[in-house]
């Protein structure tokens, strides 16, 4: 026998004699991959890097986040799917990605509830419908009386089919009975970019990524996608209370790891999860953000698995009904 397969044999026994959970205990003795099925600078980044720096800290090993955007998402959760289940390679992805797109895809390259191991929650976001600064609507009234009038130019940014970005367009879309024209992107962080500079009008997105905006005044926000104001834009009315009665949308944000990924690994990050989700500095700089911070009972695998398949029943008939059709 060649000396490199007598040193994979004498490690592979020694590893047998080893049990399973000290095995995880040892887990992880290297970087994770965290994938994030949108380009950096977005909500999905920024709610994945505020997570996994704390992460790193508490499992001793980086969680480096890899940002694989395009095709509202589907093309990162793809490759995360099909990774080897050994625990380096993680996906935070959200409801958008997981549920909604279900409805919106007629092929999707992966099912959310088979070829997935859920870890945790890491998050709920509110949303904003936030429009360019020199938009002549001041408050929702006004804009669904501009966008109406003007729907052959009137433009909106998402971050492709199926991304939150799209499910807050088109409900708003479907409710205001206006057809607008999409403008795509890998994720909302370059979407904004290009709203900040007026290079399209309209956009509905997670409250993490736009308050910046709002708050230095380069964008503004005509109303908030829940039932509730949000603290953060006290002045701001709901979306609902502002005329387009029924409006709510939030975007949940959860880890993953490819099917077959052992219980004992999905234990190990899931403590890591929570204990991230019980820090102070985490808990106020995502509250600051708008995030809504998990309880522990509520970020275990089991209720991320409950979450996924109650978006599914819910999301998938509401944007049938909403008649979007599948591509
Ligand atoms: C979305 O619209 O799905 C997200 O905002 C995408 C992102 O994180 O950029």
């Amino acid at each position: 026998m060649k000396r490199r397969h007598l040193l994979s044999a004498a490690a592979a026994s020694a590893l047998a004699g080893v049990p399973l959970g000290a095995r995880a205990q040892a887990y992880p003795t290297k970087p994770i991959t965290v994938i994030v099925p949108f380009a950096a600078g977005g909500p999905t980044d920024a709610l994945a890097r505020i997570l996994c720096q704390r992460m790193s800290e508490v499992l001793g090993q980086q969680l480096v986040v890899e940002n694989v955007g395009g095709a509202g998402g589907t093309i990162g959760v793809a490759k995360a799917a099909r990774a080897t289940p050994d625990g380096y390679t993680l996906l935070f992805a959200h409801m958008g990605t997981l549920a909604v797109n279900i409805a919106l895809y007629k092929q999707l390259p992966y099912d959310s509830q088979k070829d997935l191991e859920p870890v945790g929650l890491g998050g709920t976001n509110p949303m904003v419908l936030v429009v360019r600064k020199d938009l002549p609507a001041r408050n929702l009234g006004e804009f669904v009386a501009y966008v109406k009038e003007n729907q052959k130019k009137a433009q909106y940014g998402m971050a492709g089919i199926g991304a939150a970005s799209h499910l807050g367009g088109l409900m708003l879309n479907s409710m205001m009975k206006v057809d607008v024209l999409e403008v795509p992107y890998k994720g909302t962080g370059p979407a904004l970019n290009d709203l900040v500079s007026g290079q399209f009008d309209y956009m509905v997105d997670q409250a993490v990524n736009v308050l910046p905006q709002i708050q230095a005044g380069n964008i503004r926000a005509l109303g908030v996608s829940t039932l509730k104001r949000l603290p953060q834009l006290p002045d701001v009315p709901t979306i609902d209370e502002a005329g387009l009665k029924g409006y709510e949308v939030t975007i949940w944000n959860g880890f993953f790891a490819p099917r077959g990924t052992s219980k004992e690994i999905v234990a190990r990050l899931n403590q890591a999860l929570v204990t991230a989700l019980g820090d102070e500095k985490i808990r106020t700089r995502l509250t600051e953000l708008a995030v809504e911070v998990p309880l522990p009972q509520e970020a275990t695998p089991d209720a991320l698995r409950s979450q996924l398949k109650a978006s599914i029943d819910k999301w998938v008939p509401t944007v049938r009904a909403a008649g979007v059709k599948p591509q």
